[in-house]
C-alpha cells in the first residue's frame, strides 16, 4: 500500500482541479482497500474514495482526511459472466468484452473512469445503462464492517442513480459482476436513434460489436467525451448536469415557458421517463438559455463541442468552475423555471452556495 502526505488530488481528476489530500493511499488489492477504509473509520478520519476521477469536483482547499485511490485489477470472464475489480479502467474493459465477442456494454465504450464507479451513478450512454447487465456488486459495507454482495435489485438503480448515491458514505465498491450476451458477435439491439442513424440501421437492429463500439467512440469524440490530454474540451466530468425529469404538470409549465420565450412552434426535447414523467435535455436548456458552446471568458468554460460539459481550459480553479456552473443554473432557471442538478460528486464544496464544512 502506497502512502503520500499532502498529496495533490488535481492530477487524479479529469478536470485537473482541486487541492491536496492530507493523506493519499493507493490500494492494489481488495484486502488493502478494506484495511485502508477500516483504518480511517477506526480513527474517525474522513475518507474520500477516488476511482478514475472522472466524476469528481474537489474544492480548492482539498480534502482533510484520507483519499483512497482504488487501483485494484481483475478482469475475469467465465462464459458470458464478467467480474471486474473496481480499479479496472472501464473503457479498456469494454474493449475486451467486444474482443471476446460479447454484447451488453459495447455502447458504453469511451466512458472515462473506473469499473467500480459505474454502478454508483448507473453509468449510461447511447441506449445502454450498466444496470441492465450488472448482476451483483461486491462492496465493503462500512456500517457492517464487512464485505457484502448486493443483487441488482438491491442496488436500486434508476437514471444516473442508485442506492450507493443515496447513502454515499456507506459502501466502497470492490467488484462488479455482469451478465453479458453471446449474440454471435453482434451487439445488443441499438436503442439510441443517433447511433442507429450513424450506422445506417434502424433502432432495434443489431450490428457487429466492433462497429457499435467504434461508432460510439466516434460520436463521443465529436462531443469531447473521450479523454485526450491535448484537448481541453475533455478536461471535464462529461455531462455536468443530469437531464431533468419533470412531472406532467411541471412539463406543461415548462412547455408554456418555452413557447413564451422561443415562439409558438418551439418544442423542447421530450423523452418518456416512466409513468407521468418526461425527461428533457439539459444541453438544450443550457443552449437556449443563452449559454452556447464555448461560453465563458475565464479559464472555466463550456466545452466548444457540447453545451453539457463544463471544462477547464488550463489554470482554472474549482471556484471558477463553480461560478460558471452557478451562472448556468441561475440562467436556465430564470429562462425556463427548471433547476439543473449537477451530476459529478462535489468534495468540500457545493454548487448550491457556500462550501460544505
Ligand atoms: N444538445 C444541444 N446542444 C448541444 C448538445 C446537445 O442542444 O451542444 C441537445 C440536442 O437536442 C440533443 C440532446 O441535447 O438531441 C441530447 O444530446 P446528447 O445525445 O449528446 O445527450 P445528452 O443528454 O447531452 C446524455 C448523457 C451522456 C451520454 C449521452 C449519449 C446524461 C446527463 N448525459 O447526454 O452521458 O454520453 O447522453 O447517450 O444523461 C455523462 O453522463 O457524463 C455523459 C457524457
Amino acid at each position: 500500500m502506497q502512502e503520500l502526505h499532502d498529496a495533490p488530488l488535481a492530477p487524479l481528476t479529469t478536470f485537473r482541479l482541486g487541492g491536496p489530500a492530507t493523506r493519499l493511499v493507493t490500494a492494489t488489492t481488495d484486502a488493502e482497500v478494506i484495511a485502508a477504509v477500516r483504518a480511517a473509520d477506526d480513527s474517525g478520519t474522513p475518507l474520500l474514495v477516488v476511482g478514475g476521477g472522472s466524476n469528481l469536483v474537489i474544492g480548492d482547499k482539498g480534502f482533510d482526511g484520507t483519499a483512497l485511490r482504488i487501483a485494484t485489477t481483475g478482469f475475469e470472464l467465465r462464459g458470458t459472466t464478467l467480474e471486474l475489480a473496481a480499479g479496472e479502467v472501464w473503457t479498456d474493459a469494454v474493449a475486451r468484452t467486444v474482443e471476446a465477442g460479447l454484447a451488453g456494454v459495447e455502447c458504453l465504450a469511451g466512458i472515462p473512469g473506473s469499473a467500480g464507479a459505474t454502478p454508483i451513478q448507473n453509468v449510461g450512454a447511447y441506449g445502454q445503462e450498466v444496470s441492465s447487465t450488472i448482476t451483483e456488486v461486491v462492496a465493503y459495507d462500512r456500517r457492517a464492517g464487512a464485505a457484502v454482495t448486493l443483487t441488482n435489485e438491491e442496488c436500486a438503480f434508476s437514471y444516473r442513480h442508485s442506492r450507493f448515491k443515496d447513502d454515499p458514505s456507506r459502501y466502497v465498491v470492490l467488484r462488479v459482476r455482469f451478465a453479458l450476451e453471446d449474440a454471435g458477435g453482434l451487439s445488443a439491439p441499438l436503442r439510441y436513434a443517433e447511433t442507429a442513424r450513424a450506422l445506417g440501421v434502424e433502432p432495434g437492429d443489431r450490428v457487429p460489436l466492433a462497429d457499435a463500439r467504434e461508432t460510439v467512440l466516434k460520436l463521443r469524440a465529436g462531443k469531447g467525451m473521450v479523454l485526450d490530454p491535448e484537448d481541453h474540451d475533455t478536461w471535464s466530468a462529461g455531462s455536468f448536469f443530469t437531464n431533468p425529469i419533470l412531472t406532467d404538470a411541471q412539463f406543461a409549465d415548462f412547455h408554456a415557458r418555452v413557447r413564451e420565450r422561443l415562439g409558438d412552434g418551439a418544442e423542447p426535447p421530450a423523452y418518456p421517463a416512466g409513468e407521468g414523467h418526461t425527461k428533457t435535455s439539459a444541453a438544450w436548456l443550457i443552449d437556449k438559455a443563452g449559454f452556447g458552446k464555448g461560453y465563458g471568458d475565464g479559464a472555466a468554460r463550456i466545452s466548444t463541442k457540447h453545451t453539457l460539459a463544463l471544462t477547464n481550459r488550463g489554470g482554472a480553479t474549482t471556484e471558477d468552475l463553480l461560478e460558471l456552473a452557478r451562472e448556468i443554473v441561475a440562467g436556465v432557471r430564470e429562462a425556463f423555471g427548471v433547476t439543473l442538478v449537477n451530476e459529478p460528486v462535489t468534495v468540500g464544496v457545493s454548487l448550491q452556495g457556500s462550501p460544505v464544512q
